[in-house]
């Protein structure tokens, strides 16, 4: 309706400017041609106004997708966190392993599972968003009966192909721990898990066993 005024005052004074001055027609903003023939839209303001607003429409309109995508990170961002720390709960067991093929570890004793990324039942963590994660794990093997070697052989898994691993091979030591801590970039649906290599074993106090990880930021 503004618009709709403001276009009538214009073509109004435009009138009166073109009556009071008949032998000049100063026409770089207005269209002399649609005065003269009284339309509606007389003025080329009028078009320029029309122009304006649906400029301003879409630009409003961007505005607004915009503002809903960044709520929506923000939802992403501070409503949820990931991160799990679990270790072997010491079952009936003293040693695991050895297997005859690579078998995840069921870090079972889960004392953190904020975002419940991580199944303890399974050993995996299933990554819910594209980020950097954060991973690390500790093993710990104290043999139990004389003569026994360390033989242990730990890898993360990411997607069931092998990124980082330790191991340790000896008749040296009677105990041994190792930890491992990586980076690692993770796409939606990814799955990370530690395996323990066929033909190896862990023993003793399985419970110093720990496997942790935590979104660092998303991408
Ligand atoms: C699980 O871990 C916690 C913290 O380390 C420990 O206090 C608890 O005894 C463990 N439970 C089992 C069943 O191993």
């Amino acid at each position: 309706m503004k618009t709709t005024a403001s276009t009538a005052a214009f073509c109004l004074l435009g009138a009166l400017f073109l009556l009071s001055l008949p032998t000049t027609l100063p026409c770089d903003a207005w269209d002399c041609d649609c005065v003269f023939k009284h339309q509606r839209s007389c003025c080329c303001v009028y078009n320029k106004l029309g122009r304006l607003s649906v400029d301003t429409f879409h630009s409003l309109d961007y505005i607004s997708d915009s503002l809903s995508q960044l709520q929506e990170d923000i939802v992403s961002l501070t409503g949820e966190h990931y991160a799990f720390k679990a270790s072997i709960g010491q079952p009936s067991y003293r040693c695991f392993g050895p297997f005859t093929r690579n078998v995840p570890v069921p870090y079972n004793n889960v004392t953190l599972n904020d975002g419940r990324a991580y199944n303890p039942a399974l050993g995996i963590f299933t990554a819910r968003f594209d980020g950097i994660y954060s991973f690390t794990f500790t093993t710990y093997s104290n043999l139990i009966a004389p003569g026994m070697r360390q033989y242990v052989q730990l890898q993360l898994m990411k997607n069931g192909e092998p990124v980082v691993g330790v191991w340790e091979d000896n008749r040296e030591d009677s105990e041994d721990s190792s930890t491992q801590e990586l980076l690692l970039p993770l796409e939606r649906g990814d799955q990370v898990y530690i395996e323990l290599v066929a033909g190896r074993y862990l023993c003793g106090d399985l419970k110093y066993n720990v496997f942790s990880g935590f979104l660092l930021y998303p991408n």
